[in-house]
């Protein structure tokens, strides 16, 4: 029986809780929401991570050494285990990714990547292709295929220099057995060294998830190619747009803010890895694109500008994650007293997106077509830093917003638990506005810990939980768990002002992260239960909170045991600061040891995380992860506890 009291106090829920996060993760972007089909469309993918000399090692494993430095700053080295985190890796052998060049019918061609000649400043390689026999095929097999649709129309483009060559290049759709599934475009090219644009229109004949573009060759002689682009038909019509099918579960969502570009991709491996939002604008022709933290490059194509639009489009407000200086490995952060450019980068992002049309970013705005201001409104300083260091980046960066732009909300970035936090103790309760917090929690953690934040102290500033998602899984039970989570921010909107599910796509055939909300491959998509959780939540948002009692018959016991199974262990406050962690019974007795918790079945969701030494649960890296037990019998004293202790003691 659910009793609603309406007499008692009634708490408002914050109508902006629902929002969205979007971050080039699982190739969300590229071979995703970003309409272009064409992979390593400028023959960038193997250009080495910008700032890194790649030193090879016998163990298959890469020593990665800062190339160079900001003026004055002392050479800091390091090395990784590269591959890491379970993700794919930089190899120069990615080079040519997407495209194979085929001799048939007595045809001849070499192809190989050159420095010579670029199309242009941003564009340092292109594909030499050199045919000795007329016929050679260059075939790019797009993001794991290209779907095409029958009937559709593809938009094609691309740059040639023509060099020495000689003849016609057919450009056509094809399915992987060689079939020809489209029109074709046909170029004539004389010799000449000047780049020229050929641009025209696929129909496809036929239906088929996994095309293949084809130029084919007719003629002899050595050539170069650049920037060979394919677009569907985009969501809304939008140039250079957004794939139909994921854009509208996006649209599905109503989020009332968007939270972009990252995540861990702000960070950056080292600072000159970090994006910078400025090389993003302008022509995508002309956008050097990026090595990413996720381990493959990105076009950018999708960019700063792009962001804002569909923030615009989707009546969202704009939630721009600045970089702070600081990337995931400390030792490679910008110093502290040379901040200042970092900071303006901050400065000049905010003044394209709302300055006025005669400052100098707002004037490039209005230059594209836009001088209207773009709906931003919440910058974050950062993500996910370590919380001492980062208090002081925060309040440099802080101070600056604020003095300019005392209507952007600033976003704190916190380290999960934002209890009892080092940063915020830093730099002040008033000096903070949000802060985000993230939590990827284990099973039944919503429903053990349902006063979360009832029991989060308030001191005058809001809370987002920036990237919130079940920890292993993304079926029901999950999404019964979210729900819950949900309902324990709509009944905290005094202190719980916005919410965003992470990650938020996913191709299939590259997840970088375990459990993510809308998958797809190149034709198909789909949604996991918790998103339409989401939606249903979104759709009945509610303004107001009010008490109710829940009676359940028979009620539950108190004293019931916990049976044997699965643990979560998130229920307790997972900070960066945990170090060990020891389980005792209800009697106090320690029982990691024994047959009764058993764990080497300890599951942490980013492996690595932790591991078991001297019997005692240890985090092996700098970043906690909720986890699992396994109870091998039941605990009939119906309690459990676990204690951590902190790094500091
Ligand atoms: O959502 C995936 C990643 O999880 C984000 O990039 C990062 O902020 C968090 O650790």
């Amino acid at each position: 029986r659910i009793q609603i009291d309406l007499s008692a106090p009634s708490k408002p829920v914050s109508p902006n809780l629902y929002g969205i996060f979007l971050e080039e993760i699982n190739h969300a972007f590229d071979g995703g929401l970003y309409g272009e089909l064409v992979q390593n469309r400028s023959f960038e993918e193997g250009v080495p991570p910008p700032g890194m000399t790649m030193i090879p090692k016998p163990d298959g494993t890469f020593k990665m050494e800062l190339a160079s430095l900001p003026a004055g700053v002392p050479k800091a080295k390091w090395e990784m285990p590269w591959p890491w985190n379970g993700n794919s890796v930089w190899d120069p052998k990615r080079a040519l990714i997407g495209w194979s060049l085929h001799n048939a019918g007595g045809s001849t061609g070499t192809m190989q990547l050159t420095e010579a000649n670029p199309m242009n400043a941003a564009s340092s390689r292109s594909l030499e292709l050199t045919v000795q026999k007329p016929g050679v095929a260059l075939h790019n097999s797009g993001y794991w295929g290209i779907a095409v649709k029958a009937s559709s129309a593809y938009a094609l483009r691309y740059f040639v220099r023509p060099g020495t060559f000689r003849g016609t290049i057919r450009t056509e759709l094809v399915a992987e057995s060689g079939q020809v599934l489209s029109s074709a475009v046909s170029a004539a090219v004389t010799p000449g060294t000047v780049w020229r644009e050929v641009m025209g229109s696929l129909k496809a004949s036929a239906t088929d998830p996994k095309a293949q573009l084809r130029l084919r060759f007719e003629g002899t002689g050595t050539l170069q190619l650049d920037w060979v682009s394919l677009f569907p038909p985009t969501w809304k019509s939008q140039p250079n747009g957004l794939r139909p099918d994921l854009a509208q579960y996006l649209a599905g969502l109503q989020p009332s803010f968007i939270r972009f570009p990252g995540g861990c991709y702000v960070e950056g491996l080292s600072w000159e890895m970090a994006p910078d939002w400025r090389k993003t604008l302008g022509q995508p022709t002309e956008r050097p694109g990026m090595w990413g933290y996720w381990q493959y490059r990105s076009s950018d194509g999708f960019g700063f500008h792009e962001y804002l639009q569909l923030c615009e489009t989707l009546k969202a407000d704009a939630l721009y994650v600045a970089f702070a200086g600081m990337t995931v490995h400390p030792e490679n952060n910008w110093p502290l007293e040379k901040i200042d450019p970092v900071v303006q980068q901050t400065l000049d992002a905010i003044e394209y997106a709302i300055g006025p049309t005669t400052s100098k970013w707002g004037a490039l705005r209005a230059k594209r077509g836009h001088p209207k201001p773009f709906p931003l409104k919440y910058v974050e300083i950062g993500n996910e830093h370590p919380p001492a260091l980062y208090g002081d980046y925060y309040a440099v960066f802080r101070k600056a917003i604020k003095a300019k732009y005392p209507q952007i909300q600033v976003v704190m970035s916190m380290f999960w638990s934002g209890l009892n936090q080092p940063a915020i103790n830093r730099v002040g309760d008033a000096n903070i506005d949000i802060v985000d917090e993230h939590a990827y929690r284990g099973s039944g953690w919503a429903r053990s810990s349902f006063d979360y934040f009832d029991r989060y102290p308030r001191k005058g500033w809001g809370i987002y939980m920036g990237e919130y998602a079940h920890n292993q899984r993304a079926d029901f039970s999950a999404a019964l768990d979210d729900s819950l989570f949900l309902m324990m921010m709509e009944r905290n909107g005094d202190l719980v002002k916005m919410a965003s599910y992470a990650p938020l796509l996913a191709n299939v055939n590259k997840r970088d992260w375990g459990v993510n909300l809308i998958e797809f491959d190149s034709s198909r998509s789909f949604a996991h239960a918790s998103y339409y959780v989401q939606k249903l939540f979104r759709e009945n948002h509610p303004d107001r909170s009010v008490k109710t009692v829940v009676t359940t018959r028979p009620p539950p016991d108190p004293k019931a045991p916990l049976m044997a199974g699965k643990v979560g262990l998130g229920s307790w406050d997972t900070s960066v600061e945990f170090k060990e962690l020891r389980v005792y019974d209800g009697a106090g007795a320690l029982v990691h040891s024994d047959n009764f918790v058993d764990l080497s079945a300890f599951e942490a969701p980013q492996s690595g995380a932790w591991s078991v030494k001297n019997g005692v649960l240890q985090q092996t890296d700098q970043r906690t992860s909720p986890a699992m037990l396994l109870l091998k019998r039941p605990l009939t004293t119906g309690k459990l506890t676990v204690k951590a202790r902190r790094v500091d003691g």
